[in-house]
């Protein structure tokens, strides 16, 4: 009993990576770009917010693809300076995107910004 329970635990946690792999393989919306957008842009780009469009969902954010690669590309968005008294203090020093999130964008536009299976953000 014990044995076959961790032979299955070792199964499994050796498969992890692999399904991390190809999980990531296929960059589209629904994998990684909601998040990022939702953890880089939001805070400003949503209703009522200080940014000029919201990008809260798919349909509000495909159309602005194209522009949101070059401005994040060329590192104009997230704007790195802001007013004092707007959103998290805290993410002051921290409002840069990492290289990794911006290659990511620029990767999905030049995919063709596709939008994945929407029930992984439902899922995360
Ligand atoms: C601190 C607030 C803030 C954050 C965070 C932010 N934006 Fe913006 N964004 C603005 C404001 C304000 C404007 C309008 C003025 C301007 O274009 O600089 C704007 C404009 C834009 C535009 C239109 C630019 C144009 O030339 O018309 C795009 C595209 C954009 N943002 C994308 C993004 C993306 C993508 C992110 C996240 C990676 C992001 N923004 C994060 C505040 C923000």
């Amino acid at each position: 009993m014990i044995r076959n329970r961790a032979i299955w635990i070792l199964t499994t946690i050796s498969l992890w990576p692999a399904l991390a792999v190809s999980a990531e393989e296929e960059i589209t919306y629904s994998n990684q770009v909601s998040r990022i957008i939702q953890d880089n842009c939001q805070i400003c780009h949503q209703p009522g917010g200080i940014g000029p469009m919201s990008f809260t969902n798919y349909d509000e954010v495909r159309p602005w693809a194209p522009l949101i690669r070059l401005k994040v590309a060329d590192r104009e968005m997230p704007p790195y300076q802001y007013d004092h008294d707007i959103g998290i203090q805290e993410l002051k020093n921290d409002w840069r995107m990492s290289d990794e999130d911006i290659n990511t964008i620029v990767a999905w536009v030049d995919a063709g910004s596709p939008i994945g299976n929407l029930r992984r953000i439902a899922a995360s």
